[in-house]
């Protein structure tokens, strides 16, 4: 059984990464380098100054992470990267270095959404943790409530209608004099204030909603200081932090823990920077307790920027093939399970060598693996399955939401479409089972009577 070695590299905003990843799971190296000192001068982020910082670091972390990880380069199986979203600059930079790690050392490079390697990360802090999940997605740039069906399959049930909670975080720090970025000042700030002490509004939006909107208590917040200062009154900042923490949280809280009632899906995690927050994972623990709802939440260097949950996203991109060509762009708007136009549509031999990947790292699928090394020794029939398997994954990879708009004429011949309709595929596609479930069954069943001459054989 062959290890998945990847090294990841992320650049989209203003840290520097590069981890080593074995199957998603097992972290060799983690290393990052954070540009925040340079971006505190400015009060935020500057993109400009971003990129160049990149450059400057990106060699060298890379070099330690791979150190590190006491591995090679050419001990990697494949080179992932970060390719949106994010500032477009700063992805540019970890996109080139990943392009021209991944054309010299002739390995597969694996194109990354952030925030995927955001989810990702609890697959590292518990290596049982696995789809399906609702995760709360509280970022820098984005909020989100999601349902993971399996690993590269989403749904978003709500998102921030304005700003990211993570930006609330850091708007409201600035005026109250915290340093960029003001998560963290404000996290420890609350600690010593009284998060009853004023009434913040608690935005829930419309009954049932899983969307958010922080853009009516910072200006509320912002308002109040304001007013306080005309008034020459003091505040007690304290206060002011912990009681728009809670009215952050609390929403949060409630909103996430509805949505695995709703669902019936009685397992949470959280990711992005804001699940950093102690107080955030103080309440959810405390309600999901309440709930009898499985909580994971990474350990607080994971919820920021990092490149090892790139290295776990991009793991469950490669076993389903997707691997992106020389053309690969950056997309700083990228969405949720969106894949951008840079995917080259995975050859026969690559979704073979993902597929027997999966098969090799996933217990589940053992008495499958039995049968493809049966398959193997039989060349002709596995060039057979190798066909059949190209088509029949373009035609999933063409029909799972939010890919690919699905091209009949380009993805199939006709006569494929009448065996996959004959196999009442969509009626898999309808209740979410994921791609390797559906091909092992339609293969069962395609394939079943070769298979069964095979096993006669011996
Ligand atoms: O996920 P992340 O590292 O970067 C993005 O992808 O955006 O998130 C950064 C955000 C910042 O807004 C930062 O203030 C916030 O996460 N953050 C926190 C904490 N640590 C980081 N917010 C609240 N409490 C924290 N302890
Ligand atoms: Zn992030």
């Amino acid at each position: 059984m062959n290890d998945v070695l990847i090294l990841a590299i992320e650049s989209s905003c203003d840290e520097t990464a590069a981890a080593v990843v074995v199957n998603g799971r097992q972290v060799l190296s983690n290393v990052i380098s954070s540009q925040i000192a340079t971006h505190t001068i400015y009060g935020g982020v500057v993109p400009e100054i971003a990129s160049r910082e990149h450059i400057k670091a990106i060699d060298k972390v890379i070099d330690a992470a791979v150190r590190e990880s006491g591995k090679t380069l050419e001990d990697m199986t494949a080179i992932a990267v970060t390719y949106g979203p994010g500032l477009v600059g700063a992805l540019l930079v970890g996109l080139s270095e990943a392009k021209a790690l991944a054309f010299a050392l002739n390995k597969p490079l694996i194109p990354v959404h952030h925030i995927e390697g955001h989810i990702a990360a609890n697959y590292i802090e518990n290596t049982n943790w696995k789809p399906p999940f609702i995760c709360l997605v509280v970022s820098g740039g984005h909020t989100h409530i999601v349902h993971i069906k399996d690993y590269n399959r989403f749904e978003i049930l709500g998102s921030t209608r304005d700003d990211a909670a993570g930006e609330a975080y850091d708007k409201v720090a600035r005026v109250l004099g915290i340093p960029y970025p003001g998560g963290p000042g404000i996290d420890k700030l609350s600690r010593e204030g009284n998060a009853d002490a004023i009434d913040f509004p608690h935005v829930t939006l419309e009954r049932g909603s899983y969307d958010f909107s922080f853009s009516g208590l910072k200006s509320a917040v912002l308002n109040y200081i304001n007013r306080a200062k005309m008034m020459g009154e003091e505040i007690n900042r304290a206060d002011v932090a912990a009681s728009f923490q809670s009215a952050v949280v609390e929403v949060l809280v409630e909103k996430a823990v509805r949505a695995c009632k709703a669902t019936g899906v009685n397992r949470l995690a959280m990711a992005g920077g804001v699940s950093a927050n102690t107080y955030l994972r103080k309440r959810m623990s405390e309600e999901c307790d309440k709930a009898n709802i499985e909580l994971c939440v990474p350990k607080p260097m994971l919820c920021t920027d990092n490149a090892a949950m790139i290295g776990s996203a991009a793991y469950y991109e490669y076993i389903c093939g997707n691997i992106a060509g020389a053309d690969l762009n950056a997309y700083p708007g990228l969405k949720l399970g969106e894949r951008g136009v840079g995917y080259h549509e995975p050859d026969a031999l690559e979704l073979a060598d993902g597929i027997a990947n999966a098969i090799d790292h996933n217990p589940e699928y053992i008495e499958y693996r039995e049968a493809v090394q049966k398959l193997k020794n039989n060349k002709e029939l596995y060039e057979r399955v190798q066909k059949f398997k190209a088509r029949m994954l373009n035609f999933l990879i063409a029909h799972s939401e939010n890919r690919h708009s699905f091209d009949e004429e380009k993805y199939l011949s006709q006569e494929y479409y009448k065996i996959i309709l004959d196999r009442d595929a969509r009626i898999y596609f309808e209740n979410g089972l994921d791609l390797i479930a559906l091909f092992d069954e339609i293969m069962d069943r395609s394939l079943g009577n070769s298979m069964l001459e095979l096993y006669a054989e011996d």
